[in-house]
């Protein structure tokens, strides 16, 4: 690829430190390992790594957003460790390795780009590796998923499921249920930038498309991940909203907008999105992944999120004008319960959880009441600040196994100066074993310097610390998500 000099990234939060560019494609052997690696954790720790490949030309705080995905695998195979990464080949990334630069200006805003990049799809697909029916794809809000060659990490291009999908625009937050195996998704924007319109997804467990369904949403919202039970889908709407003339003008995609109401809507699985009922959230708050939804045994609709009061993107509230600090955005493990046989039509909210973010559950009980999970959060004791990185600033410091049936969280903390990426759950073959948390761990031992260990965590106790450690053989940047994929599933889809 074009190399372009490293010293022309600007040299802001974007870009030093933790968020430095590495532009690094590589495939590493025999891993270093300490411990004894399990045996369930057999297969492969897909992980999303925006890295920019060329300097940005315009002033973006947003930029971290928009940096070029790359995929990245940690291999499990017989207690040895391998890893690779490359980059996505995005028609943006292939379009500036080809011109030698930068094409694309500010995040998700086409009006700021340099015309050679008219007409090429502006998806850097660097949010979520998604696992399903024998196919990987990485994925990002913006734009169609790209499918990737999950030995060989090559690109194997953009997906429009043979031709069915009409949607611009696909989740990173697809939600799979474990009964059935189909893959409920969405697009907001899907009728174009800026759009009400949200496309209902829903992917069989052969992979095809089986439905698509358009809505409008009560407003052009951030839609950054949704849920589903049983029977019903839930849509939330948080007021982080768009607008195509600020866009025309050069301004931000998204600006969060404090008085105006947040929605959960709400629809039968086997019903049609005209029938979508909308129940009335709190003003102002944001959230950007939910842990899990599901039924009650009085039918009442329980959805659990990780919430605050703001957007919680400083860039974003800075755009805004929202002068709320980090730590003052009162974050919380929110429960929103709605009765859809019932009259009311607004949410009612418990605190079920501290603040935080990256929740993570048993892939088996996605949309069932889920006895217990596990999310990242900040050490309220560290005495000093966190490791800066990643889209808000900081990183965390604090991995919880949270139990819902009454007993105490777990907490796994880290010593200053490290940091966690979001884990993956691994499923053990022994009952009643609640299996492993894997997880890329992030440890500055300099001004400039890091070094990466990937853990395997017991998940029943995260707070012995790990069982075993893998050291990653070079410099990463931040994860976004990651996604596990067994040496079974992987071995049937050849
Ligand atoms: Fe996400």
């Amino acid at each position: 690829m074009a190399e372009a000099d490293p010293g022309a990234f600007p040299q802001n939060p974007n870009y030093i430190g933790l968020n430095t560019p590495q532009r690094a494609e590589y495939a590493v052997e025999d891993l270093a390992v300490t411990g004894t690696i399990p045996a369930d954790v057999s297969g492969t720790f897909f992980r999303a790594v925006p890295d920019p490949a060329f300097p940005p030309f315009v002033d973006d705080a947003g930029a971290i957003l928009s940096a070029d995905g790359m995929i990245s695998a940690v291999r499990f195979e017989n207690g040895k460790v391998s890893t690779a990464i490359r980059y996505v080949g995005t028609a943006r990334h292939l379009a500036e390795v080809a011109a030698g630069r930068g094409l694309f200006g500010k995040y998700r805003n086409p009006f700021t780009d340099r015309p050679e990049a008219a007409g090429v799809g502006r998806t850097v697909a660097n949010t979520t590796p998604v696992w399903h029916a024998g196919r990987l794809l990485m994925t990002k809000e913006d734009g169609r998923p790209y499918r990737v060659d999950p030995a060989t990490l090559e690109t194997l291009g953009q997906v429009d499921f043979g031709g069915a999908l009409r949607s611009d625009t696909f989740t990173a937050h697809v939600r799979i249920d474990p009964a059935s195996g189909e893959m409920f998704a969405f697009g907001y924007e899907a009728a174009g930038l800026a759009s009400t319109t949200v496309a209902f997804i829903v992917i069989d467990a052969q992979g095809n498309l089986a439905r698509e369904q358009w809505f409008e949403a009560p407003y052009c919202a951030m839609m950054h991940d949704f849920a589903i039970t049983e029977n019903y889908v839930l849509f939330p709407i948080y007021p982080t909203t768009a607008d195509l003339a600020r866009l025309q003008a050069g301004g931000d995609h998204w600006v969060h907008h404090q008085d105006l109401d947040s929605w959960l809507g709400v629809m039968r699985r086997d019903g049609d999105v005209s029938d979508i009922r909308w129940f009335r959230g709190p003003k102002g708050v944001s959230c950007y992944h939910m842990m899990n939804a599901f039924e009650d045994a009085d039918g009442l609709i329980h959805f659990d999120q990780c919430l605050s009061d703001s957007n919680a993107f400083p860039f974003i509230r800075e755009a805004s004008g929202i002068d709320i600090a980090q730590p003052d955005l009162n974050g919380r493990l929110a429960r929103w319960t709605v009765d859809p046989a019932g009259q009311a039509d607004t949410v009612h909210e418990t605190v079920i959880g501290p603040p935080g973010d990256f929740p993570v559950i048993p892939a088996s009980v996605q949309g069932r009441r889920q006895s217990h999970g596990w999310m990242l959060t900040m050490n309220p004791e560290r005495r000093g600040p966190p490791v800066p990185g990643g889209p808000v600033g900081a990183m965390f410091d604090v991995l919880l196994r949270l139990d819902f049936t009454g007993a105490p969280p777990q907490a796994l903390v880290l010593p200053m100066g490290s940091c966690f990426n979001e884990p993956v759950h691994v499923p053990s073959s022994e009952p009643g074993h609640e299996g492993w948390l894997v997880t890329m761990v992030d440890h500055q031992r300099g001004p400039d310097a890091f070094v990466h260990e990937c853990w395997i965590i017991a998940a029943g106790n995260p707070g012995a610390g790990p069982v075993a450690t893998v050291t990653m053989p070079h410099r990463l940047r931040p994860q976004v998500h990651g996604w596990w994929a067994s040496a079974a599933s992987l071995a049937a889809a050849v």
